[in-house]
């Protein structure tokens, strides 16, 4: 790994009480680059742009897929990964589904606490606070021919993020448009797939809903993902999540909530969940929550369904009495080392590397 150091940091101008998620970038990057069949060398260099053609296959063809993780600092000024392996798995299941080459474990996690070790000044600290990682691969080589790119990019980028809490909202079923498909890519997390699912974003939006709730593109009777987030319903005291499949993401926050509830003693129902089912339950008052899970907010509570014209809305418990923030709760006292890790998720980023500020 090559490691050059940024000789004009930034940090000292970041004020972890007032900045922007997502626009704000810290000192450094990771990038490797793959040519002639093979990765190069991993270099941790100072964040800034980079010179690509509009010719370049990534953007011409879609040859990209990205993840999304996330640092912690405890009050000790620890740094704590949470599940870096499965973003890992996932990022090469995504390449591999769009032709692209795989990255290797090395390269991945070496690369990331390399990354997050020399900026952790920048992650800040107190609750909802964490660094956002955006490990990501694309094609790079200058042609244009629809084919497979021979040039790709392997690249980590981070923001410093903050806050978990958000309204509940209001979210669309949709009974038109659809995030996946049968043999598609739903399960990679392909740039294409948001790209796709902003427009009909939008016309939720422009409905009165924050968000929707993708349903399958062939009969659009059953449930799947809610925005960019997986999504469980609770009917009774029974949580139920659709089964990841192609069309599915296999979200770590998902696989996280499912454990956690089985550890609480809920009964947690990993089937099908027909739209069908919701409304009846919604109706005769069995439906008592239904949320999204995500790395980026952890949850998000909805408090309407919009289906066909009708809008339907969920009752408001008492937080004590919601599983969906008593679940969120276990999850993020793990993530910031505010509670024991029986699961073993938890990953610290050693000191290695001397902090830039
Ligand atoms: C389409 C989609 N579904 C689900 C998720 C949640 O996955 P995770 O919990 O790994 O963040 C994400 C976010 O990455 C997503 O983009």
């Amino acid at each position: 790994m090559i490691i050059q150091k940024s000789t004009n940091p930034r940090i000292s101008t970041f004020d972890p009480d007032n900045f922007s998620f997502g626009n704000t970038f810290i000192d450094h990057m990771v990038i490797c680059e793959y040519e002639n069949g093979k990765w190069g060398d991993v270099k941790v260099m100072p964040y800034g742009g980079l010179p690509f053609s509009p010719a370049m296959m990534g953007v011409n063809y879609g040859q990209a897929c990205f993840e999304g993780m996330k640092a912690y600092k405890d009050p000790n000024g620890d740094v704590f990964l949470f599940r870096p392996e499965k973003n890992f798995e996932r990022i090469n299941k995504s390449a591999k589904r769009l032709a692209m080459p795989e990255v290797t474990e090395e390269m991945f996690l070496d690369g990331l606490k390399a990354l997050v070790d020399i900026d952790r000044a920048w992650i800040p600290q107190g609750e909802g606070m964490s660094l956002y990682i955006r490990p990501l691969i694309f094609a790079t080589e200058e042609a244009l021919k629809a084919r497979i790119s021979n040039k790709y990019m392997f690249a980590i980028v981070a923001t410093p993020a903050k806050s978990y809490y958000t309204e509940p909202v209001s979210v669309l079923i949709s009974d038109f448009y659809s995030r996946s498909a049968n043999g598609g890519v739903g399960s990679a997390k392909a740039a294409g797939n948001y790209a796709a699912s902003f427009y009909p974003t939008q016309l939720a939006i422009e409905q009165g809903y924050e968000q929707i709730i993708w349903t399958d593109d062939a009969t659009h009777e059953y449930f799947e993902e809610s925005g960019t987030m997986n999504v469980f319903v609770r009917i009774n005291d029974t949580i139920y999540t659709p089964p990841t499949s192609e069309k599915i993401l296999d979200g770590v926050t998902r696989d996280s909530f499912i454990q956690l509830a089985k550890k609480r003693g809920i009964e947690v129902k990993v089937e099908p969940i027909a739209v069908k089912t919701v409304i009846e339950a919604q109706k005769n008052g069995t439906l008592k929550e239904v949320w999204g899970v995500g790395t980026a907010v952890v949850t998000s509570v909805f408090q309407a369904l919009g289906y066909k014209g009708e809008k339907l809305m969920l009752p408001s418990l008492p937080a004590e009495e919601s599983f969906a923030l008593a679940l969120q709760k276990d999850l993020v006292n793990i993530q910031t080392n505010h509670a024991e890790d029986p699961f073993g998720w938890r990953v610290l980023v050693e000191k290695k590397i001397m902090e830039t500020a």
